[in-house]
């Protein structure tokens, strides 16, 4: 489901592009690594600022960055330029990166999802379909936002999102390991009421 103009202002806002630069990229890359010389897929890359980021503090050499909303797509292309063949940006759903970015299975060293997959009505296939695009070994760093903010009367009356089936953060991370996605001890998942944020490795099956 895309953005309002509300939350599209708000996720766009400089404060929340602080949140992002100063406390979730370094807490994400302490948490998982960086992935230097590294393939990326970032799902949901709105205008594009997390995008820049993982190429900058993550180290990526490649990334290819998938959104519904071809405005902001249109946004993240104008932001991205400098960056060249390094960045690859297609309208499209996190539900079927193949017909988006014709993405093979075991294709990318790592998938970034930040604050998208509570945007998206089958979200169990959104983490499916990471799974399928990372390789064994790969990284999945993901933001969400749960089932607890997207109850509160504020969240309801401003923003647009799915109402029915939403995760809690366990929900969310009970679903990871369904399609062979593991958190690690050592990775330590931060669960604040409102949102779950943390690095999952995919492990082959057996
Ligand atoms: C809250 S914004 C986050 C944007 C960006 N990741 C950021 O952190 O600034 C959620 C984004 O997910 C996109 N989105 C919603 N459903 C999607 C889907 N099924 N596939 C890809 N993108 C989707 C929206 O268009 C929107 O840009």
């Amino acid at each position: 489901m895309l953005m309002d103009k509300v939350e599209s202002a708000l996720v766009n806002s400089g404060p929340r592009r602080a949140l992002q630069r100063f406390y979730e990229a370094p807490l994400l890359a302490r948490l998982g690594g960086r992935i230097p010389g590294g393939r990326a897929v970032e799902i949901g890359c709105g205008s594009g600022y997390g995008t820049r980021l993982i190429l900058d503090r993550f180290g990526a050499a490649w990334v290819d960055a998938v959104d519904l909303d071809p405005r902001a797509v249109e946004s993240a292309r104008l932001r991205l330029a400098g960056y060249g063949d390094r960045v690859r940006i297609a309208v499209g759903s996190a539900t079927d990166l193949r017909a988006a970015l014709e993405a093979e299975d075991d294709g990318y060293d790592a998938v970034f999802g930040l604050a998208i997959i509570h945007h998206v009505e089958d979200w169990r296939a959104a983490i499916a379909e990471v799974a399928r695009v990372l390789r064994p070994g790969g990284r999945f760093y993901f933001e969400e936002v749960t089932l607890t903010a997207l109850n509160r009367p504020t969240y309801r009356r401003l923003f647009d999102h799915p109402r029915e089936d939403r995760f809690t953060a366990g929900g969310f991370l009970v679903e990871l390991p369904r399609h062979g996605l593991y958190r690690d001890e050592r990775w330590r998942t931060r669960i604040g009421g409102d949102y779950v944020l943390g690095v999952a490795e995919l492990r082959p099956a057996g």
